[in-house]
């Protein structure tokens, strides 16, 4: 299954989540591999690499090579790292006849290896965007839990998704569903007053999208796991990461056996 966390707003928790869920799955036994398609290569470097791969998406790409760009990370999963420091990824997709689907058709190679493919994307609009959602079998967005930021949530990411609907009317590619994670939510606020809110907030485009009923709170656990380069759940003391983490996985039935309702 290929997962791509995705949304054109900067800052809002895509590349500490894709870490994170990557290192939970890999470490309840699945096969993971992350992908970091953002320029500023934060992803790239959130674990330490055990082996690193002679390439990285560019190869994957631009020369169809799947062997060469897999590196591997003390966190259990494996990872194509980003090695486009200029953007050029962006104007190669862009003008190149299969640019927006050649992602989807190489990582489809891949998916026998993997039980999950997790994708990082860059917090703007752009064909290599387009090209890591139309890959998706599952869109995952972090939303900051304030109306505002749902509004232009529906704006941005969805706008994008509504952008590429045309290709699905011509050729047998979807997108996949969206599902919004209501993210870094303040202990303070009550969680069924934050998720009625965004559900407002988002109107009548709700309907193509499904707010999750599991949030992942604000907290300093995320942060000091990334400081230490570890994943969230191996940190002890902090069990409310693991625990939210984990009700997102059920929930999205990434784990078998594992039901929402008891994670949480
Ligand atoms: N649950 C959380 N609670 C508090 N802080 C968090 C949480 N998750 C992430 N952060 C912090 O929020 C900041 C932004 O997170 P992150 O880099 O994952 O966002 P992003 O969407 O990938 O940003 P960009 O668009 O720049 O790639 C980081 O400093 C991170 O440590
Ligand atoms: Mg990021």
């Amino acid at each position: 299954m290929i997962i791509t966390i995705c949304s054109t707003k900067g800052g809002v928790g895509k590349t500490t989540l894709t870490a994170n869920l990557a290192g939970l799955l890999a470490s309840l036994g699945s096969r993971v591999l992350m992908l970091d398609a953002d320029v500023q290569p934060a992803l790239s470097s959130y674990y330490q690499l055990t082996h690193e791969a002679r390439a990285g998406l560019r190869s994957l790409l631009i020369e169809a090579d799947l062997t060469n760009t897999i590196s591997t990370t003390d966190a259990g999963c494996d990872l194509v790292y980003s090695d486009d420091p200029e953007g050029k990824l962006q104007d190669w997709v862009l003008h190149t006849p299969d640019g927006r689907t050649r992602l989807k058709y190489l990582l489809n190679q891949l998916k026998p290896h993997y039980d999950f493919i997790l994708i990082d994307t860059q917090g703007a609009v752009g064909p290599l965007q387009d090209a890591a959602v139309i890959a998706a079998d599952l869109l995952l967005s972090p939303i900051p839990p304030e109306t505002m930021s749902a509004r232009e949530f529906a704006r941005g990411t969805l706008g994008m998704l509504e952008r590429l609907q045309p290709i699905t009317y011509y050729t047998t590619l979807q997108i996949a569903p969206l599902h919004g994670l209501l993210y870094r939510v303040d202990r303070t606020r009550d969680a069924a007053n934050v998720g009625r809110e965004v559900r407002e907030a988002l109107g009548g485009e709700g309907t193509t999208i499904t707010i999750m009923d599991a949030m992942i709170p604000a907290a300093v656990a995320w942060r000091e796991a990334a400081t230490q380069r570890v994943p969230v759940h191996t940190l002890t003391k902090y069990p409310m990461a693991k625990l939210a983490l984990m009700a997102v996985a059920a929930e999205l039935g990434l784990v078998p056996g594992l039901d929402a309702k008891e994670a949480v």
